[in-house]
């Protein structure tokens, strides 16, 4: 393809996204993250980790938006940075609220960013380590709420907690017991009760199915199914595991070494993956290759060639000195890859 064809087809997709506005619920544009390497004895000045290189995607209400790739590819970075745990490096984050405005999210008060806060939630990965084994799990799910922005009397928080608790398939009397008393699939509901407390708008779900038995895993993608029905929620799905995403997503981003290398809809991708790493992740996925033992690099110096050309079966020199655009193929499907 020729380069001008490369810029039209660019334009036409970032036209694409200014027309949807009214749908948008969140913008992600040319996000970058580094972090500095610890100074530790042998550390080297100015050694910077490149977590999240360039990364832009928007996502719309009631949408369910998968972003795949294998450990350490800046899943988590990314959604650190939308939860505005993490400040960006660079790069812009644009919250479109209910009533039609519109908040940078680098530009909010202490205050604001509280109210933000409680419209979009994070559920962490790991609920052993998020549930403190101490407390009931109404302490577990009110807590946080002591710091609230909305003025809530104990009746109303209480009443928050059993419709939430509820909502996740629990009962009102698991309220007064604690972590330990439940199962890994359980915790994993009580972590997801407590991101639906204050009604966010946006749920983001960071690998909450990965270290489940699959039977279970089966149960909370259901409940979390019947969840984005019943509320009208919208939903990042953070996970490693490309066949669990196509399953429960409504489109799906694929990232390697912080780059966005492929996104669709999630039955296009399941049918048509046009990128070496995805097909690559479908085939580990699918038992056809076994688990590749290659690691992924982490991304030391600004790169300018394509980020997986080390692993790729297909590279060139071109691949090693120059990054791909993200070019549109139709239809939304994006792919960053010369071939
Ligand atoms: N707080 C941090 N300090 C330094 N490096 C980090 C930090 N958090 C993440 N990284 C690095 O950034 C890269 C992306 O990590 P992460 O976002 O956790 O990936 P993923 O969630 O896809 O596994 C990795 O190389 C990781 O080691
Ligand atoms: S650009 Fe080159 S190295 Fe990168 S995925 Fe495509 S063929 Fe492989
Ligand atoms: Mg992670």
């Amino acid at each position: 393809m020729s380069g001008e064809n490369n810029m039209t087809e660019n334009k036409m997709s970032e036209n694409k996204i200014s027309e949807n506005k009214n749908n948008v619920l969140i913008e992600v544009k040319n996000l970058y993250k580094s972090f500095d390497l610890q100074a530790g004895f042998f550390a080297k000045k100015d050694k910077n980790v490149f977590a999240v290189n360039n990364v832009s995607f928007s996502i719309d209400r009631g949408e369910t938006y998968g972003i795949v790739g294998e450990s350490g590819c800046g899943k988590t970075t990314t959604a650190r940075m939308m939860i505005k745990m993490y400040d960006a490096t660079s790069g812009e984050i644009i919250f479109h609220n209910a009533d039609g405005s519109i908040t940078d999210i680098s530009k909010l008060s202490k205050k604001e960013k509280k109210v933000y806060q409680e419209k979009v939630k994070y559920v962490f990965q790991d609920p052993a380590k998020s549930l403190n084994p101490r407390m009931t799990v109404l302490s577990v799910l009110t807590d946080g709420l002591k710091y609230s922005t909305r003025k809530l009397t104990k009746e109303e928080i209480y009443q928050k907690a059993k419709d939430a608790i509820i909502s996740v398939g629990l009962t009102e009397e698991d309220l007064q017991k604690r972590p330990s008393e439940f199962s890994g699939g359980q915790r994993q509901r009580i972590s997801i009760a407590r991101g639906l407390l204050l009604e966010p708008e946006l749920l983001i779900c960071d690998e909450v199915v990965s270290a489940l038995d699959v039977s279970i895993q089966a149960q909370v993608l259901n409940l979390l199914t019947d969840l984005r029905r019943d509320k009208k929620l919208s939903f990042v799905f953070i996970t490693h595991d490309l066949r669990v995403a196509c399953f429960f997503c409504d489109r799906i981003g694929v990232m390697y070494r912080g780059v966005l290398v492929e996104e669709a809809e999630a039955k296009t991708l399941y049918k048509a993956a046009l990128h070496p790493y995805t097909k690559l992740l479908f085939e580990a996925a699918s038992g056809v290759r076994s688990n590749s033992t290659v690691e992924v690099k982490t991304t030391l110096e600004k790169e300018s060639g394509c980020p997986f050309a080390y692993r790729c079966p297909n590279e060139t020199d071109r691949c090693r000195n120059e990054l791909p655009k993200f070019v549109d193929k139709g239809n939304g499907h994006k792919v960053r890859c010369f071939l």
